[in-house]
C-alpha cells in the first residue's frame, strides 16, 4: 500500500505534511501528534466522531455494510459456534483457546465466582429501593477496596487476576443487586454449572425448591451475552481506557464504563423500547399513526431501536437477535401481543421510504429488550445485564491500552470561550 501524505496549507502558504496511517480494515487516520507543533493549532471534534483514539486490534465494526469482527471472527459465526466463555478468552487473548487453555481459563474464571462475604454486607447496605445499576457502579468500584493483592497494574499476573476476577464476579454481583432490590435471599454461586446457567440460577432460584430454566432461555440469553461483548471504541469503553490511562485500578476504570454506560443514549435504549412498546400498546394507537410521529419533524418523538450512530445497514448483531426472539417466544407460546406489536413496526418500517431513505433499521436494542422482558428479566435490570455482558470487553481494552507503547495518559483539548483574561475587581 503507497503511504499517503496530507498536506496542510495555512493563508500565508506554509504547508506541513501528515502522514495517514493505516488499519487492516476500515479508514485511514491522519497522524496529527505533530500538529500544534507544526500549525500551532489543536483540531476540533466533538463526540469525537472523526477522530482515532488508539490503535486496537479487539473488534472492527464496518457500519455501511453491517459487519462486526471480534478478532478477525464475524459476530455471526460467533453467536452460531462459540459460547460466551469462549469468546471471553478470544477478546481477553487475541486467539480462540485449545481444550487445555479453554479448560485452565473456565476453571480460573470458577474459583472468582465467589465474592468476599462483606460485599454482600455492602451490598445490602443500600437502600431497598437503589436502583441496581447504581448498587452495581458502586459495588464493581467498591472491589477495588477488597482485592488489594491484584492492583499491581505494572504486574502482568496481576492485570490478569483482576480480569478474571472481574468477569467471575459480574454475575454474581448482578443477581445480588437484583436479589436486594427484591427482598430476596443471595445465592451462591454453584461452579458445576455453566457462566449463563449459573447467573440464572443465582438471580430466579430460591431456597426453598429446586430450580430449572429451559435450555432455548439459556441459549437465548448467552447469545445476547455473546452480541454485547464488545463494540469498539464505544463511550464506555473510552470511558474505560481514559479512566485507566491515569493508572487508575481495574476495578475503578471498570466502574467508570458502567456509569457511562448507565445513560438513556448508550445502554439505556432496549428499556427505552420497551417502554414505547407499552405506551403504544396502551393508548391504542396504530402503528400507522406512530410510524407518522416519528417522521414529523415537528414532533421530537423518535422510534426507540431503529437507527444507529455507526451502522448504516441492518445491525448484525440484530439480524441474529430477532431470530432468537421469535424461538424463544415461539417456546414460551401464549399470547404475545407486545411482541406482534413490535413485528408489525419492524415491518413497516422496513417498508417505508423514509426509513429506507434515512438507513435506518431496527437496531440490537429493539429486539434485546423484549428477549429480556420473556426471561422475566424486570427493566430497571436491562442495563445491568449490559453491563455484565460488555465487561470482558471494558477489560480486554484495558489491558491492550496497557501493552500499548504508544500509551499516554488521555488529555483533550479545548477551545477556551470564557472571558478574555481580566483583573480582579478594587
Ligand atoms: N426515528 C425516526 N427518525 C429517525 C430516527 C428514529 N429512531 N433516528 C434517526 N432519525 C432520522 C432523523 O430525524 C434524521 O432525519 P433528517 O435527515 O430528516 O433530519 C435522520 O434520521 C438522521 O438522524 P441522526 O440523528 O442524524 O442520526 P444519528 O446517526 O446521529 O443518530 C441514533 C443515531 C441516535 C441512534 C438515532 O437513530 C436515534 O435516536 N435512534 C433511537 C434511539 C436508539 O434506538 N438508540 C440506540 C442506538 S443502538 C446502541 O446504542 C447500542
Amino acid at each position: 500500500m503507497t503511504n499517503r501524505i496530507f498536506t496542510l496549507t495555512d493563508q500565508d502558504g506554509k504547508s506541513s505534511e501528515f502522514a495517514v496511517q493505516e488499519g487492516t480494515h476500515g479508514p485511514g487516520c491522519i497522524s496529527i501528534s505533530d500538529l500544534y507543533a507544526k500549525t500551532g493549532c489543536f483540531t476540533y471534534d466533538p463526540g469525537f466522531g472523526a477522530t482515532g483514539s488508539c490503535k486496537s486490534s479487539i473488534s472492527f465494526i464496518n457500519g455501511e455494510e453491517g459487519i462486526l469482527l471480534h478478532r478477525g471472527y464475524p459476530i455471526d459465526q460467533l453467536a452460531e459456534k462459540s459460547s460466551y466463555l469462549e469468546l471471553c478468552y478470544l477478546l481477553l487473548n487475541g486467539e480462540l483457546p485449545s481444550e487445555t487453555e479453554f479448560a485452565e481459563f473456565d476453571s480460573s474464571i470458577k474459583l472468582h465466582t465467589m465474592v468476599h462475604e462483606n460485599i454482600r454486607d455492602f451490598i445490602n447496605g443500600f437502600r431497598y429501593d437503589a436502583h441496581p445499576m447504581a448498587m452495581l457502579v458502586g459495588t464493581v468500584g467498591a472491589l477495588s477496596s477488597f482485592y488489594h493483592d491484584s492492583l499491581d497494574i505494572s504486574n502482568p499476573e496481576h492485570r490478569q487476576t483482576s480480569a478474571h476476577r472481574l468477569i467471575a464476579k459480574l454475575p454474581t454481583i448482578a443477581s445480588y443487586c437484583y436479589r436486594h432490590h427484591r427482598g430476596l435471599p443471595f445465592m451462591y454461586p454453584d461452579n458445576n454449572l455453566g457462566y449463563v446457567d449459573n447467573f440464572m440460577q443465582m438471580m430466579f432460584s430460591v431456597p426453598a425448591q429446586d430450580y430449572k430454566h429451559s435450555s432455548t432461555a439459556a441459549r437465548a440469553l448467552e447469545v445476547m451475552m455473546i452480541l454485547h461483548a464488545d463494540h469498539e471504541q464505544n463511550a464506555s469503553t473510552s470511558t474505560v481506557r481514559l479512566a485507566g490511562s491515569s493508572g487508575a485500578n481495574p476495578f475503578a476504570s471498570i466502574a467508570a464504563g458502567i456509569a457511562s454506560l448507565w445513560g438513556p443514549a448508550h445502554g439505556g435504549a432496549n428499556e427505552a423500547v420497551i417502554n414505547m412498546l407499552d405506551s403504544i400498546y396502551n393508548s391504542g394507537e396504530t402503528i400507522e399513526t406512530t410510524i407518522a410521529r416519528a417522521k414529523d419533524k415537528n414532533d421530537p418523538f423518535r422510534l426507540m431501536g431503529f437507527g444507529h450512530r455507526v451502522y448504516k445497514n441492518f445491525d448484525p448483531r440484530a439480524k441474529i437477535i430477532a431470530g432468537l426472539c421469535h424461538e424463544l417466544l415461539d417456546e414460551l407460546g401464549g399470547d404475545q401481543p407486545m411482541f406482534d406489536l413490535a413485528l408489525e413496526l419492524e415491518q413497516a418500517t422496513l417498508a417505508d421510504d423514509y426509513f429506507k431513505e434515512r438507513r435506518l433499521y431496527p437496531n440490537v436494542d429493539f429486539y434485546s429488550g423484549i428477549i429480556l422482558r420473556a426471561l422475566n428479566i424486570p427493566m430497571n435490570m436491562f442495563t445491568v445485564m449490559f453491563a455484565m455482558a460488555r465487561t470482558v470487553g471494558w477489560i480486554s481494552h484495558w489491558l491492550e491500552m496497557h501493552h500499548d507503547p504508544e500509551f499516554r495518559i488521555g488529555r483533550p483539548r479545548q477551545i477556551y470561550i470564557g472571558h478574555a483574561k481580566r483583573d480582579y475587581p478594587g
